[in-house]
This record gives structure tokens, C-alpha cells and sequence, in this order.
């Protein structure tokens, strides 16, 4: 399994705190049997240009490089960021190197208030204009939002739906409903840290194998290969 959502690279957003915390938790995710991890942390266009953003990510993966050799053993990984929704993001500069490796495949936060129809305008546009794979990125947490709006991003086959682990764990109905709809590509532990939380991607892949009877999980593990190749 692979987990394409996490904020482990340290010191860089509000997750992992230093490169000690990193460590562990990418002990957790081998122990857990990942064996592919995608870095994606926080990308706020009023905070960082993609630039600086670049170049900050790029000093935490050399920090947490040079220590990996105090692992026993060390997933694959790539990095990526958790592009966090902005007005103008279709025609902004600089967005496509914020894909995952050197794939165009973008992870979407999507706003958390009110949805209005723009939204879904600009992310269509991500992906009809600039050309880049849209992965929507925990989309559990917009259930909620006005139906017919969400409706368009699970209906629409160019982008991709991230599910968070912690879905399955704390929400197990309607995750293994959405599940059985065969519309989660990909899964994501969304981890921050080593307590409330941390990776733990096998306890939500426990609770989707006991109901998987279409085949979910191979088709995640199947999208997650096309990344991690496309990427490297
Ligand atoms: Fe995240």
C-alpha cells in the first residue's frame, strides 16, 4: 500500500516537528507495510511563493536524507505538496511544479467554506487548461458541502478522490459506502505527527478489506503504482 497523503517531512509545515520525528514516523509507515510514501506538505499561495516553497522543501527532504541511513529499512518516496485552493490558481505561475515529482499529478485541497460554483469552475480549469491530473485530497471532509457541487467532482473522471485513513477508522459507514461506489483512487494518512495524528494507514486498510468485494483496493493500489511510476 501506498500513502500519498502525509506532512512528514520536518520542520517545514505544521507537521513533523524535526527530523528525529520524521524518522519515526516513516518507521511507523514501514512497519504498517507502506511501502510508498508521497511528501506533501502545506502549499499556501499567501504565504509562499512556489519558489520558496520549493526550496524549503527541498532543504527538509536533504535534512530528513541525510539521517534515513538510521532507518532499517526506508519506503520509496517522492515529493509532493497539498496545494491548499486559491482564486486565479488555473492561470497562476508556477502551479505545475507543485505536481508530485515530475508527474502532473497535483494534490487539491479544496476550500472548507461554503463551496460555490467558481470553485469547481477553477478546478475544472486546472485540468482542462493547464492539463494536470487533479486529485481531490480528503474529500470526506466536503461530503457536506452543497451535493450538487460535490457531485461534480465525483462524477467527473479526470480527477482523482484521495480518502484519509482516518475516514474508515472514526466515520466506517459511509467510508466503506463511498468505497463500494468504486470512486476512492487513492488513500492518504494525512499524518502530522506521532499522537492523534499519526500514520496509520493498515487499520483503515483492515476495516476496507473485510467489505471489499469489487475489487477497491487492488484499483487503489493500481492508481497509486501509475503515480509513483509517472513520478520517478
Ligand atoms: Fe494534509
Amino acid at each position: 500500500m501506498f500513502d500519498c497523503h502525509c506532512h512528514i517531512l520536518p520542520g517545514i509545515d505544521d507537521g513533523s516537528k524535526n527530523v528525529q520525528m520524521s524518522l519515526k514516523m516513516l518507521d511507523m509507515e514501514v512497519r504498517q507495510g507502506v511501502e510508498g510514501v508521497i511528501f506533501t506538505p502545506h502549499f499556501y499561495a499567501d504565504m509562499n511563493s512556489p519558489e520558496t516553497f520549493l526550496r524549503r522543501r527541498e532543504r527538509a527532504l536533504q535534512e530528513l536524507e541525510a539521517n534515513l541511513s538510521l532507518l532499517p529499512r526506508v519506503p520509496k518516496y517522492i515529493s509532493g505538496s497539498e496545494v491548499h485552493y486559491f482564486r486565479g490558481m488555473s492561470r497562476a505561475e508556477g502551479i505545475e511544479s507543485l505536481c508530485i515529482g515530475n508527474s502532473n499529478y497535483i494534490l487539491l485541497e479544496m476550500p472548507f467554506r461554503d463551496w460555490q460554483p467558481q470553485f469547481i469552475d477553477e478546478v475544472e480549469e486546472i485540468s482542462d487548461v493547464l492539463g494536470l491530473r487533479v486529485i481531490i485530497a480528503h474529500i470526506e471532509r466536503y461530503l457536506d458541502q452543497d451535493r450538487r457541487l460535490v457531485n461534480r467532482i465525483l462524477e467527473n473522471p479526470d480527477f482523482l478522490i484521495q480518502c484519509n485513513a482516518e475516514f474508515f477508522i472514526e466515520r466506517t459507514k459511509p467510508a466503506l459506502n463511498l468505497m463500494k461506489t468504486g470512486r476512492i483512487d487513492l488513500l492518504g494518512s494525512d499524518s502530522h505527527n506521532l499522537e492523534h495524528r499519526r500514520p496509520n494507514l493498515a487499520d483503515a486498510v483492515q476495516i476496507m478489506q473485510k467489505k471489499d468485494k469489487k475489487g477497491a483496493l487492488d484499483h487503489i493500489y493500481r492508481v497509486s503504482r501509475q503515480i509513483f511510476a509517472a513520478a520517478t
